[in-house]
């Protein structure tokens, strides 16, 4: 019997029941995976240690909400591969990008943001910073001029915008974007979901934050949730002192299942690039089909100067022929495959209707205006092979003119 258990064999029951096996001697042996921490706290040597890493000149860990050491794993993951000096993750996409856009901005400022966003971030910029006192103006971030005089008018502190934009798919052009910025001295958040790090780093055209929902391709399998930010040193500082305070922490079961998932990012990505190229040709060539959004195939933005690869992403928006919710409910209903569901970037494939999920807060004539048809469907490539999927969206199409 080890020291240890003989220590306890004297106490009672339920104080063993609580004590025993548990904080061994720190292993000599390092685990290939990183484990999952559920621990809420750490026992530091000694009190003056402790002391030490609660002020933060020593490393360590004290309390979760302060860091946590699956969760850390997964940051520096992405930060390697943002190119970035580091990255804080958060419970979700939007508690990271509140946390990017609130730790630039005080009552009183303003921002620019792209008019094609995530409708949750627009309502976000919209609701919760439109309380604080912070007034958004939304602009096409495509139209450089728009963009340069709204600049010069407002002088917000802060430009948002996504590299591909949700359902379109347009491309913004992030090295000209980062430039009017900074002539107006505003940072530059991006939100890179659509496109990941495989694709494009935006941090490397100078831009300030880089905010991704890893609940999307960063994590992959549809079964965790969690938000990151990559940026500088100094910046990382900073939004660590807002996730502390505002808790908007990631958990260490979620950190390790998209750590997990981080591994096969360009794998996945990969097949998923290469079965939404494939959709969007053979989409064209549908006879239900009126109009294919991806880019390359759209003149939709620079995607040749920004992506570090012939990829263009795995997100295809199309448009039904003459069709309205009707026929697209009806396209929904015969898919066997395809999952009509609300997210993206999970090794399934995915549809869903903007009209009823991302952009269902506009009327129909302000979807109009940017472009969203009543017909028009979001798909999200999976890895599945690629015949099984143009097999089952032919039969879906094909219904929803029944
Ligand atoms: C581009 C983009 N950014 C942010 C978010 C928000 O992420 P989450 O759902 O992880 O909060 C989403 C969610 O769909 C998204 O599509």
């Amino acid at each position: 019997m080890s020291e240890r258990a003989q220590r306890e064999v004297g106490r009672g029951f339920t104080t063993r029941a609580v004590h025993a096996g548990e904080r061994p001697e720190r292993p000599a042996f390092t685990p290939t995976v990183t484990p999952i921490y559920p621990s809420v706290s750490y026992l530091a040597a000694d009190p003056e240690s402790q002391d030490a890493i609660f002020g933060g000149e020593l490393p360590g860990y004290v309390y979760t909400r302060h860091g946590n050491p699956t969760t850390r794993a997964l940051e520096v993951a992405v930060a390697t591969l943002e190119g970035t000096e580091d990255a804080l993750a958060f419970g979700s996409g939007m508690a990271a990008l509140l946390a990017a856009v609130l730790n630039e901005v005080q009552a009183g400022d303003r921002v620019v943001a792209a008019r094609d966003l995530y409708g949750a971030t627009q309502a976000m910029l919209a609701n919760v910073f439109g309380t604080l006192g912070v007034k958004t103006t939304f602009v096409d971030v495509l139209d450089l001029e728009q963009v340069e005089q709204t600049l010069a008018e407002v002088r917000p502190r802060v430009l948002l915008f996504e590299t591909i934009s949700n359902p379109l798919v347009r491309v913004a052009d992030i090295p000209a974007l980062v430039a009017l910025s900074r002539k107006y001295k505003a940072r530059t958040v991006v939100d890179n979901t659509f496109a990941t790090p495989l694709l494009v780093n935006p941090a490397r055209f100078g831009v300030d934050a880089v905010v991704h929902s890893m609940t999307k391709y960063l994590g992959g399998h549809g079964d965790a949730t969690g938000g990151i930010v990559a940026t500088t040193a100094d910046r990382m500082l900073e939004l660590g002192e807002l996730g502390k305070l505002t808790g908007a922490v990631l958990g260490p079961f979620e950190a390790w299942l998209t750590l997990r998932g981080v591994k096969t990012l360009s794998l996945r990505m990969q097949r998923q690039c290469e079965n939404a190229a494939a959709l969007a040709a053979w989409l064209t060539r549908h006879p239900r089909v009126s109009r294919v959004y991806y880019p390359g195939l759209t003149s939709l933005g620079p995607a040749e100067c920004i992506f570090k690869s012939d990829l263009r992403g795995g997100i295809v928006a199309f448009e039904i022929a003459g069709a309205g919710q009707a026929e697209v409910f009806d396209f929904m209903r015969s898919l066997r495959i395809c999952l009509p569901a609300t997210t993206l970037g999970d090794v399934y494939t995915m549809v869903l209707y903007p009209p009823m999920s991302t952009h269902r807060a506009l009327t129909p004539q302000e979807r109009a205006a940017m472009g969203i048809g009543d017909g028009l469907v979001r798909l999200s490539a999976g890895i599945e092979d690629i015949d099984d999927l143009m097999e089952d969206l032919d039969r879906a199409l094909l219904a929803s003119g029944s």
